[in-house]
C-alpha cells in the first residue's frame, strides 16, 4: 500500500477535515480500547501514560520499549478506532532510531505514530519515517521539550514561529498537526493557513479535531487540572463507590452469594 493511500485509509476520507470532525483520546491499555471502542476515530497511547498511568512528574521518563507494550495492548482491544503511537522523547533523535522505533510500532499494530516539535532533527525523522507508517506532528506546548506546562504563542514572534512550526511538518509530510495549548485566534489561523487537519487540546473551538486525556475526561487523574480540560464523568466516585460497596458486602458476608459460588 503506497503512502497516500495508507493516508487516506486512516483518515477515512477527506470529508472528515471538516471542522470538528475529528475526535480522538489517549488510550493505554486493552480493556479501555475495548470498552470504548468505535467512539472516537483515533486512541493516541500517548507517553501521557507516564504520568497518568506510571505516576511520573512529566513525560520524559517513559521509553519505547514500555509504550510498545502499551501500543500492543490497545491494539488488541481497538478493532475498530484507529490506533496513533507516541513516539517517546530520544526516539527519534537520529533518522536510524526513528526507523526501529516506528517499526517496533508498526509491528505492535499502530496505524500512525506522532511525535514533537518541529526542530531539524524532527523534519529529518518525519522524512525517514513517512514511509513506514504517518506521522502527526505536535506544535505549541511539547511536554518532550519543555519544563514548563504553560499557554505557548502569546506574543507575534512566538505565534509566528509555532505557525512556521507547523507549516514546516505539514511540508515534511506529516498527515496532521496537534496544537498544543496556544491561544484560540492562533488555532484558528494555523488550522486556516494548513491543508492537513489540526487536532485542538487547549488550542479552542477552530481546530479539525481535539483531543484530550482519557483520565482527565473520565476524572481519573487529578495531580493537573489545565483550564482546557472538560471532565465528562467523575470516575474516581464512581470506582470508589464500587469499591466500598464491595468491602461493605465481604464485611458484611453478602459477598460472595450462592450466584457467584461453585455448588
Ligand atoms: O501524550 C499525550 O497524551 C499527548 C496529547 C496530550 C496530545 O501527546
Amino acid at each position: 500500500m503506497n503512502q497516500i493511500n495508507k493516508v487516506a485509509d486512516v483518515l477515512a476520507g477527506a470529508d472528515r477535515f471538516d471542522h470538528g470532525s475529528l475526535s480522538l483520546v489517549t488510550c493505554y491499555d486493552y480493556s479501555f480500547a475495548k470498552a470504548l471502542d468505535g467512539i472516537c476515530d483515533y486512541y493516541l497511547v500517548g507517553d501521557s501514560a507516564g504520568m497518568v498511568v506510571y505516576g511520573d512528574a512529566d513525560t520524559k521518563s517513559i521509553n519505547l520499549t514500555t509504550l510498545v507494550r502499551h501500543v500492543q495492548a490497545v491494539c488488541r482491544g481497538a478493532k475498530q478506532t484507529k490506533v496513533i503511537a507516541d513516539l517517546p522523547i530520544h526516539s527519534y533523535d537520529t533518522p536510524d532510531a526513528a526507523v526501529l522505533a516506528v517499526t517496533a510500532f508498526q509491528k505492535a499494530g499502530a496505524h500512525g505514530v506522532k511525535l514533537e516539535g518541529a526542530s531539524p532533527t524532527t523534519l529529518t525523522a518525519v522524512k525517514a519515517i513517512k514511509h513506514i507508517l504517518p506521522v502527526m506532528g505536535h506544535v505549541g506546548l511539547t511536554p518532550q521539550l519543555l519544563d514548563e506546562y504553560k499557554v505557548q504563542g502569546r506574543d507575534e514572534q512566538s505565534a509566528q514561529r509555532i505557525l512556521e512550526e507547523a507549516m514546516a511538518l505539514q511540508n515534511a509530510g506529516c498527515f496532521a498537526v496537534v496544537l498544543e495549548c496556544i491561544p484560540a485566534s492562533l488555532a484558528q489561523k494555523i488550522t486556516q493557513v494548513l491543508r492537513i487537519p489540526t487536532i485542538g487540546i487547549g488550542a479552542g473551538p477552530h481546530c479539525t479535531g481535539q483531543v484530550l486525556v482519557l483520565y482527565d475526561l473520565l476524572g481519573l487523574y487529578g495531580d493537573l487540572q489545565p483550564k482546557f480540560v472538560k471532565q465528562y464523568a467523575d470516575g474516581k466516585a464512581f470506582g470508589r463507590k464500587a469499591l466500598e460497596e464491595f468491602v461493605d458486602e465481604v464485611k458484611s458476608g453478602t459477598f460472595p452469594d450462592e450466584s457467584h459460588s461453585f455448588k
